[in-house]
């Protein structure tokens, strides 16, 4: 009699248990998912736009004004008017069509070829997406 009691307890006791684990691997799998949010989420222009700020564009290029270099809306009205590829222009595979001052041509070209030819295409794609959709 104790002794099926004991069985009984025991059987019990490991359900109750296989429950919980089950439980705790719910909890696990939707943790998993929260975590990917914030990678898989982000918008081509919101990666666009934080990379501008963290590559230091941002402390030449503002969005309506000139400052060291044309504005972001000045850059995306030219491109959209000349039909230009500012993907192009990213990689130094074409000329400036916005500003063509031999002075302030250098100075952008010292950022091509001294920090934007080791982004990667899908930096430089971000890039384009935020200055030609900027608001
Ligand atoms: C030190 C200042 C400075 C920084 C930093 C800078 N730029 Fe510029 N940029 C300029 C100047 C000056 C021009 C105007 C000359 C020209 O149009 O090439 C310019 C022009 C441009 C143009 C227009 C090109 C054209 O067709 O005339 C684009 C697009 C551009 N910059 C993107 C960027 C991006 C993206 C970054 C960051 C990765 C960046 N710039 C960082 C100074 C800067």
């Amino acid at each position: 009699m104790f002794l099926t009691l004991t069985i009984i307890t025991f059987i019990l006791s490991s359900c109750g248990e296989s429950k919980k684990e089950e439980v705790k691997k719910e909890v696990i799998e939707t943790k998993e998912v929260k975590i990917e949010e914030p990678t898989t989420g982000y918008s081509l222009f919101a990666q666009g736009e934080k990379l501008f700020n963290d590559k230091t564009c941002i402390s030449c290029h503002q969005l309506n004004t000139k400052i060291v270099g044309p504005s972001i809306k000045k850059i995306a009205s030219i491109y959209e008017e000349k039909n230009g590829n500012l993907m192009d222009f990213l990689e130094g595979k074409s000329e400036p069509i916005v500003d063509s001052d031999p002075g302030q041509v250098a100075i952008m070209k010292a950022n091509l070829d001294g920090f934007v030819k080791d982004l990667s295409v899908d930096q430089l794609k971000a890039l384009e997406n935020y200055i030609l959709n900027a608001k």
